[in-house]
Parts: structure tokens; C-alpha cells; sequence
């Protein structure tokens, strides 16, 4: 008998943080310190491993960027081991934090960055309603190119944002770009 591939989301926990090093490093030309992963330890929800048939092959990690009266949700890495990819694990994988942001109801948006020319993701996060807002050139150090789009999907009107007051949700200090170890 048969039976169908699994996709499972499980908690990123000091016991497996290592194989989320070693998934980032294969997935992403990008390097991520040891801040990244000592935050990502604390990120609950918002870090997950993805296991297909019990085998760890992705991770999304985000965390709660507040900037300009905004609260947003910033999606540091979100990958899949090549092998894997278009067997519906990176959907799996936005899903979970599109629920999260929507059962918090708090969010203005939720946006990340893409090397410009990364045609899948910006493929991918485009069947998700995201649109390119801003091209950052030379945001990445040590990679060619090293521009980078800047992908948003907005979840509320901007006129309905005016009239919120941010203090009051569960927020860190981070600025948008802070812990991530630009290569
Ligand atoms: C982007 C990424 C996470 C997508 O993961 P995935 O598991 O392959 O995505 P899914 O299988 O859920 O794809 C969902 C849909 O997105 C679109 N899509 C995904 N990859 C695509 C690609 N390479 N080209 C065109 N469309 C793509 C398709 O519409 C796809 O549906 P379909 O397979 O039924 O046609 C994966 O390509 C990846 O890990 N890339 C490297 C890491 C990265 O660049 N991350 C983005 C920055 S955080």
C-alpha cells in the first residue's frame, strides 16, 4: 500500500537548531550570525523547521518589524532544499505565518527581501498576493547582484493603519534589516 508524502511544520529548539544552520547554509547565498540564531530560538511560531516524510527540508524564520508607525511582519529566510521545491512545502510553510498574522489581526503587512534576480520567490510570493514596492541597490554585500527587491503584501488599508496605536502590541525594538548578517 501506498501512502501520501507528508508536509509537517515542528518548533526550531536547541536540539535541531543545528540542522536549521546547515538548511540556511545550503538553501541561501546569504550568511546569518549567531544573533539570528539566538533570536530564532525565542521567535516561537514565527520560526518553524519543514519535514517532508519526517526529514527536516525547509525552514521559514520572520520576526515583528515596527518601523514608521507600522507594525509588520519581516520574513527573514524562507526556503526549501532544491530537491524538494514545487511540492507545495514553501505553501505550507507561508500558510502557517499568514495564519498567524491574520489570527493576530495586528499586522499592517508582511514584506521581505529577494535578491532581484530570484525569478521562483518572486513567483512564488506574487501567487500570494505580494507586490515589488522597492528596489534596494547594494543591499547585499558579498553576492551578485546585489540588489534586492523589496516584496510587500499588504493585509489592511493604510487609512484604517492612521488610527491604530502600536504601542500596545507584543513588539521587540528590532529595526527592519538589524540582525540579519548581510553577506
Ligand atoms: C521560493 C521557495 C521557498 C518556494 O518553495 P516551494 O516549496 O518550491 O513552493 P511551492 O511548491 O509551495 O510553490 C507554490 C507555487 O509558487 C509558484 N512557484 C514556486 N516556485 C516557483 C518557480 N521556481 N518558478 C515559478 N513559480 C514558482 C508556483 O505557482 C507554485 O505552484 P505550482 O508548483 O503548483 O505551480 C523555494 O523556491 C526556495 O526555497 N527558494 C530558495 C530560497 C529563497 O529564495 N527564498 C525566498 C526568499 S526568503
Amino acid at each position: 500500500m501506498t501512502s501520501r508524502a507528508s508536509i509537517e511544520l515542528g518548533d526550531v529548539t536547541p536540539h535541531n537548531i543545528k540542522q536549521l544552520k546547515k538548511l540556511n547554509t545550503v538553501v541561501f547565498p546569504v550568511t546569518y550570525n549567531d544573533k539570528f540564531y539566538i533570536d530564532v530560538l525565542e521567535a516561537g511560531e514565527l520560526a518553524k523547521l519543514a519535514y517532508y516524510n519526517d526529514i527536516v527540508v525547509g525552514a521559514v524564520c520572520c520576526r515583528i518589524a515596527n518601523s514608521d508607525n507600522q507594525r509588520r511582519l519581516y520574513i527573514m529566510t524562507l526556503g526549501c532544499l532544491y530537491p524538494y521545491r514545487r511540492l507545495g512545502i514553501g505553501t505550507v510553510m507561508f500558510n502557517h505565518i499568514l495564519n498567524y498574522v491574520e489570527k493576530d489581526g495586528n499586522f499592517d503587512s508582511i514584506f521581505l527581501h529577494v535578491q532581484v534576480n530570484n525569478n521562483g520567490a518572486i513567483a512564488f510570493y506574487k501567487k500570494f498576493g505580494f507586490e515589488i514596492v522597492e528596489t534596494k541597490e547594494n543591499y547585499y554585500k558579498r553576492i551578485k547582484p546585489a540588489d534586492a527587491y523589496v516584496l510587500e503584501k499588504t493585509l489592511r488599508p493604510k487609512s484604517e493603519c492612521n488610527n491604530i496605536d502600536h504601542n500596545n502590541g507584543p513588539v521587540n525594538s528590532h529595526d527592519s534589516d538589524k540582525s540579519k548578517a548581510k553577506s
